[in-house]
Order: structure tokens, then C-alpha cells, then sequence
């Protein structure tokens, strides 16, 4: 039912690595002819995961989904941010069709249920002539795993949600799935729908919320991403771009 037409039809099972997106890294830089686009590297227990801003993420072994996919997108370097986009909205879609309510995208690509993350990417890019070579799309989703290190208070998994149990490699093949899809939209030209539904459940879009800047609250309003995945953000009746390093959520 969750058949994938490509995507995993090479996968690289490890027990155990650092991290999975510096396996596929070194496998880039020594074997990259073998690599098809749609590889994945998947772990059973990640020891030094990588996080977003130079941060951990620490999950429990065997409890959740730990992969790397490594893509041949065909992208000019300033449209790499269109590849967090299908990545974050095929998690959202797997979300849903596990009939998960309220998920969200908090820019620039984290999964949120409520106001608990779920799920987090980690997105580094070999670039060749201006392009994009290889995009590796380091994925994180909580999953069964029920307890976590307290500074990570704002995390949540399905297991917390639902209360059930889930079988990680069936789990797998169903994410797989609705990435898979999001994937094909992009290859088959259709941005302007990835763009509508990335906004669409981005949190903040076109409501005012509060945000940190320059370790100031401050009160504005989402009114998009640039390509290149800058949030522009209104305030102040101006309107700002920002990188990662710049704004914070306040929750
Ligand atoms: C974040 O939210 O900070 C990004 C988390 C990304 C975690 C995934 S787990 C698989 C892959 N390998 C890593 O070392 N990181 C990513």
C-alpha cells in the first residue's frame, strides 16, 4: 500500500554510525558513482546525531526513525530551500494520514504537533557548477520513544500522541511514501502547489505572533520565505529578512 517507486530502492541498514548524514557525506566524497538518487542510510542507533545550528539530536536506540536520503535533484543553489519544503510536507503528510491534528512547520523546517516538536531535518548540500550535486536530507522523527532528556521539554512523539506502539520498519516505508510523492510534484514542475501547502501550514503565516530578535520580543507577522529559505517577516510596518541565526520562536 505504501509502495515507493525509487526512493529506498537502494538503503543502507546500519546498527550503529555517528550520524547518518556523515555516512552519507563520506559515501559522496569515496563512492559516489554508486549512489542513486533516492539512497537512503538508515540507523538503528545514531550515536552523534546532528541537529540544526550545530546542536545534537539525541534519540533513543531503536525507538525512533534516524535516516539520511540522499537526492540528485537538478536544482540551481538558490532553490535548495524548495528541498526542506517537499521533506517537511511529506512529514506532514505521513502526520495526517496517520490522522495526526494540528502539525505544523515551524520555519524553517521543523515538525511541530501542537507545540511539541516531533520531528527535525538536517539538510547539506554538495553544490557542482552552481547546482546542487547531492542533497542529503537528514530526517529525525520521534516515534516510540516516550521519555526524553529534560532540556528537550518541548519534544513529543507518536507513541505520546496516540498511545500505540508502531513498527519501525513499516513506519518507515509509510514516510518514505509521502516523500516519495512530494518529490515527484517537485520533479514534475509543480512549485506553486509545494509553495501554497508549505505556507499554508507554516506557523505564523499571516498571523502575528511573537518572535525574538536581537534578543528583543517582538511583534510581527510571517509573509513568506525566500528561495533561498529566508523568513521575511513584517514589523514595525517594515518588512525584514532573516536566517536561522536571527529569529527565535517565542512559545
Ligand atoms: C534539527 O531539528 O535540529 C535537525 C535534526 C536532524 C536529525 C537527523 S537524524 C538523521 C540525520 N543524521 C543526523 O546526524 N542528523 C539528521
Amino acid at each position: 500500500m505504501y509502495d515507493c517507486l525509487f526512493l529506498g530502492s537502494q538503503i543502507i541498514r546500519l546498527d550503529e554510525v555517528d550520524s547518518t548524514n556523515i555516512y552519507a557525506t563520506n559515501l559522496i566524497k569515496n563512492q559516489s558513482k554508486i549512489i542513486t538518487d533516492g539512497m537512503i542510510i538508515y540507523t538503528d542507533n545514531q550515536t552523534n546525531g546532528r541537529g540544526q545550528r550545530g546542536s545534537a539530536w539525541e534519540t533513543t536506540p531503536n525507538k525512533n526513525l534516524t535516516f539520511s536520503i540522499v537526492l540528485k535533484p537538478n536544482l540551481l543553489i538558490n532553490e535548495q530551500f524548495i528541498l526542506s519544503k517537499i521533506c517537511a510536507l511529506g512529514i506532514l503528510d505521513f502526520l495526517t494520514d496517520l490522522n495526526i491534528k494540528n502539525t505544523s512547520i515551524k520555519w524553517p523546517n521543523d515538525i511541530y504537533v501542537g507545540k511539541q516538536k516531533i520531528a527535525g531535518m538536517l539538510l547539506e548540500n554538495t553544490l557542482k557548477n552552481s547546482k546542487i550535486e547531492f542533497c542529503i536530507a537528514g530526517i529525525g522523527v520521534n516515534i516510540n520513544q516516550t521519555v526524553f532528556n529534560e532540556h528537550l521539554q518541548q519534544a513529543t512523539s507518536l507513541q505520546l500522541i496516540t498511545n500505540k506502539s508502531y513498527d519501525l520498519k513499516s513506519i518507515l516505508n509509510q514516510l518514505l511514501f509521502f516523500i516519495e510523492k512530494r518529490y515527484l510534484q517537485l520533479k514534475a514542475g509543480k512549485l506553486q502547489q509545494i509553495n501554497k501547502d508549505y505556507l499554508n501550514h507554516l506557523l505564523g503565516y499571516n498571523t502575528e505572533r511573537t518572535y525574538l530578535i536581537n534578543n528583543q520580543k517582538v511583534l510581527g507577522v510571517i509573509n513568506g520565505v525566500t528561495p533561498s529559505g529566508k523568513l521575511q517577516l513584517t514589523h514595525e510596518n517594515n518588512l525584514h529578512e532573516y536566517d536561522m541565526k536571527e529569529i527565535g520562536f517565542v512559545f
